[in-house]
């Protein structure tokens, strides 16, 4: 999801490093812009070539990727977070992320599944932290969350959802709870989807194509988790905090054999 954050904010003239500690995942990031921005660049110029070529390499312009992301955060407007949905991990880099960068940077997290203020507990800039949530894929989706925690500033939330517009998305607010609000809406559904399935009350195909036929979903629930992972279904069935927290015995047989959902080739679906 970093990659597309990265090539929305980037596409609507904003400077913008987009880090990660893998050399591999800079390259196949890269890679992916490319072609994504390619793919607006002929819905926006259609037949231009010229004014294409020239969308695609004012952005890419714009664009740093970097494994190290020190000179970056020492002037950053703004920092989002995109890792893993690990707890600790986030608050550690958090941490270290207010201690170097100056002043003015709000720190947000693009978390689908944890609280803000936990993520957020070890920084000492308590006004200028706060939530975008994105939605895949990010360079379609139109929608941003915008989330404040209880000490969020008014300046900081509305410069977050200011910067929202910019890119080019709808924002909507929403308080710093579970699943915010398109999660926690989409979590019942997923998960009486699953269960469904496993009691044997229709096979997988049969709910994807009744919910894209029958109520006009472009996917259908297990199209969705292959989209969005596996594993981060696996993540929110172990959070204890979570609202939905149902365990599926058929998500844990599937993470467990590698079929994590697009990324890695095969979820409920195989992909090339
Ligand atoms: N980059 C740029 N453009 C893209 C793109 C990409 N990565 N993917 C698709 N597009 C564009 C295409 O160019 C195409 O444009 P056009 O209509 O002008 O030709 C348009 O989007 C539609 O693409 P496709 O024809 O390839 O495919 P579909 O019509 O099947 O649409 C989809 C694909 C947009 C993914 C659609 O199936 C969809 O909306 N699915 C639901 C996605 C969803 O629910 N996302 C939310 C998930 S929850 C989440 O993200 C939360 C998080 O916390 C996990």
């Amino acid at each position: 999801m970093g990659a597309g954050i990265a090539q929305v904010s980037a596409q609507t003239n904003h400077k913008v490093t987009l880090v990660d500690l893998s050399e591999k995942v800079l390259t196949s990031s890269e890679k992916r812009i490319r072609t994504s921005v390619s793919r607006v660049a002929k819905k926006l110029f259609k037949d231009d070539n010229k004014a294409s070529e020239a969308f695609i390499e004012d952005t890419m312009g714009r664009l740093s990727l970097v494994s190290d992301g020190g000179e970056a955060l020492a002037s950053a407007d703004l920092v989002v977070e995109a890792i893993t949905e690990n707890l600790p991990l986030k608050q550690r880099l958090f941490r270290e992320w207010d201690e170097v960068c100056p002043e003015k940077t709000i720190l947000a997290s693009n978390t689908s599944t944890l609280r803000i203020s936990d993520i957020m507990k070890n920084v000492k800039r308590q006004d200028r932290v706060g939530g975008l949530h994105f939605f895949n894929p990010v360079p379609v989706m139109k929608l941003l969350e915008v989330i404040r925690t209880d000490s969020t500033s008014d300046q900081t939330f509305n410069a977050m959802s200011a910067w929202g517009r910019a890119i080019g998305k709808h924002t909507v607010a929403c308080k710093d709870t579970i699943g915010f609000i398109v999660n926690r809406l989409l979590g019942p559904y997923i998960q009486e989807a699953l269960a469904m399935v496993e009691r044997g009350d229709a096979t997988f195909q049969d709910v994807d194509a009744a919910m894209k036929l029958g109520a006009g979903y472009p996917m259908g629930p297990f199209e969705l988790l292959d989209y969005t992972g596996l594993d981060l279904h696996k993540f929110i069935n172990e959070n204890p905090d979570h609202p939905f927290r149902q365990e599926s015995k058929l998500i844990n047989s599937m993470v467990e054999q590698g079929k994590l959902g697009v990324k890695s080739g095969e979820g409920f679906y195989k992909y090339k």
